[in-house]
């Protein structure tokens, strides 16, 4: 279990921005949750296709919240990191993925410093690296906290996953492993010095 000297735990959730079942980007999301969990660290998924939430529509909220997404945001409000693996559409992040975020910061911006490590896996040869920096820029107005580096790009995502479902090719793995270890020494860094 990851601590700060205050002992008090590091919460992180999980999203995938890809609703598919099938998806690369919810694969790449269960393997960086258990390279978490062996870091001490549990991630709390939150599933984007069970949530449904409604498309953003300030009349929408203009009546007060819908429950599925006050859901979302009191999950990520208790939260302290995200792990977020975006898919690739058009050279950017999915519909999904903007949707949440956008009722994430209506009203009282909750990812307002919060860290985050962002990866993504597509087929094409740039493995998300254009949905990527869009989201970098998105979550960058919402005081979301990245680190410039190391960063994921999971390309030709046909052959990066075993059977299994699991991350196997190896430099990806390793390179996740660093993500998501200096992300959560980050998070551990910035709690502590909101203590
Ligand atoms: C609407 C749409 C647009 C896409 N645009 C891109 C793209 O710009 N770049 C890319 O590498 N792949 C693109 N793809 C292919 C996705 O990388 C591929 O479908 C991938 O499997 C999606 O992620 P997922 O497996 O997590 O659902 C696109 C797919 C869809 C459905």
């Amino acid at each position: 279990m990851v601590m700060t000297k205050e002992k008090s735990i590091l919460r992180v959730v999980g999203i995938s921005g890809s609703l598919r079942r099938e998806s690369f980007n919810r694969k790449a999301l269960q393997t960086a949750k258990k390279i978490a969990l062996e870091m001490g660290v549990d991630v709390d998924e939150i599933d984007l296709k069970e949530l449904n939430i409604p498309m953003y529509d300030g009349d929408i909220e203009s009546n007060g919240f819908p429950d599925a997404v006050q859901r979302l945001r009191n999950k990520v409000e208790s939260a302290d990191m995200l792990i977020i693996a975006t898919p690739e559409y058009n050279h950017s992040i999915s519909g999904a993925l903007k949707n949440a975020i956008d009722w994430l910061s209506t009203g009282k911006n909750i990812l307002d410093g919060k860290t985050a490590a962002i990866f993504g896996a597509s087929n094409g040869l740039f493995g998300t690296m254009r949905a990527q920096a869009h989201l970098r820029q998105i979550l960058n107005a919402l005081n979301v906290i990245i680190a410039p580096q190391p960063q994921l790009f999971i390309r030709s995502a046909k052959e990066a996953f075993a059977l299994d479902g699991s991350l196997s090719d190896q430099k990806l793995f390793l390179q996740m492993q660093k993500l998501i270890k200096k992300t959560i020494e980050l998070t551990v860094l910035i709690k502590e010095n909101k203590q």
